[in-house]
């Protein structure tokens, strides 16, 4: 009998009901059990009570304070650490990196994830990727004090048995990101945004799979400022790119130097064109 109840609890228990209330015949049953004198009721009944039904949690919404840009980013930044829609996915990492730069920058650089050397260090764009981005800007005669960088996504995409390889964000992780995007775009309004590879820019563009070959060469718009799709970083380490590949991205720069009405030299109008 015992084992009965005990199986039908645990049936319950798996429909999700939590607790389960006893008529005054049922106890005495168990008040029998527990003193090891059984008592036969003429009639028992445990009635099952369904979980009450959690309300759902309204939906957060993101807080911008702080009077310069710097305190309005770090505003993100503080609520991006618990964010629940991150939280909610179950498929990041804890770490967070969140940007990187000066927030009163007029050129804005977004990745689309942190790997693992910016999670080791808690700084967007410092692995490989990154010490390429580094010469870039220096190409461009920037420094990392003078841009802002940042990501889509906040946190390392997790992946099974993950050492130092990385994945690139899903859709979904890229959506609760480009709530945090949408707002540091607004707080810095730049002259210019470049976003560096496909994942980034279909992001940022609202498009799904579209090829950086396709969006290159072109200005888009993001929130109405000027955006520029060009290569990821990686793509040139991974290619181990011939001068024709570094060129391409370089002329993507040119063009975002000419809008930020930078000057350019001759020398720097040439590079990698042999
Ligand atoms: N790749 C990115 O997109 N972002 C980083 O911060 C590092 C690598």
């Amino acid at each position: 009998m015992i084992d009965e109840l005990i199986g039908y609890l645990r049936q319950e228990q798996q429909k999700g009901v939590t607790h389960v209330e006893l008529d005054e015949g049922a106890r005495q049953v168990l008040r029998g059990w527990v003193a090891s004198k059984p008592v036969v009721a003429k009639k028992s009944v445990v009635t099952a009570v369904k979980a009450e039904p959690k309300p759902a949690e309204p939906a957060r919404e993101l807080v911008v304070v702080g009077n310069t840009n710097a305190e309005k980013i770090a505003s993100l930044r503080q609520q991006a650490k618990d964010w629940p829609a991150f939280k909610a996915l179950g498929s990041l990492r804890e770490m967070m990196v969140f940007s990187v730069g000066n927030a009163e920058a007029k050129l804005v650089f977004v990745g689309e994830a942190p790997g693992s050397e910016e999670e080791r260090k808690g700084e967007p764009f410092v692995g490989p990727a990154g010490q390429k981005l580094d010469g870039i800007l220096k190409a461009m005669n920037l420094t990392r004090s003078e841009v802002y960088l940042t990501n889509v996504v906040k946190f390392r995409p997790s992946m099974p048995q993950q050492t130092t390889n990385n994945r690139a964000p899903t859709a979904a992780e890229m959506a609760v990101g480009m709530e945090f995007v949408k707002r540091e775009i607004e707080i810095l309004r730049p002259q210019c945004i470049v976003a560096l590879g496909g994942t980034a820019a279909n992001g940022l563009l609202g498009m799904e799979s579209v090829p950086v070959g396709r969006l290159r060469e072109e200005w888009h718009e993001f929130l109405g400022i000027p955006l520029r799709v060009t290569f990821h970083p990686s793509y040139l380490l991974r290619t181990q790119s011939s001068n024709s590949e570094k060129r391409k991205l370089w002329e993507d720069m040119l063009a975002v130097m000419e809008r930020l009405q930078m000057p350019i030299s001759d020398k720097q109008r040439g590079f990698f064109l042999t």
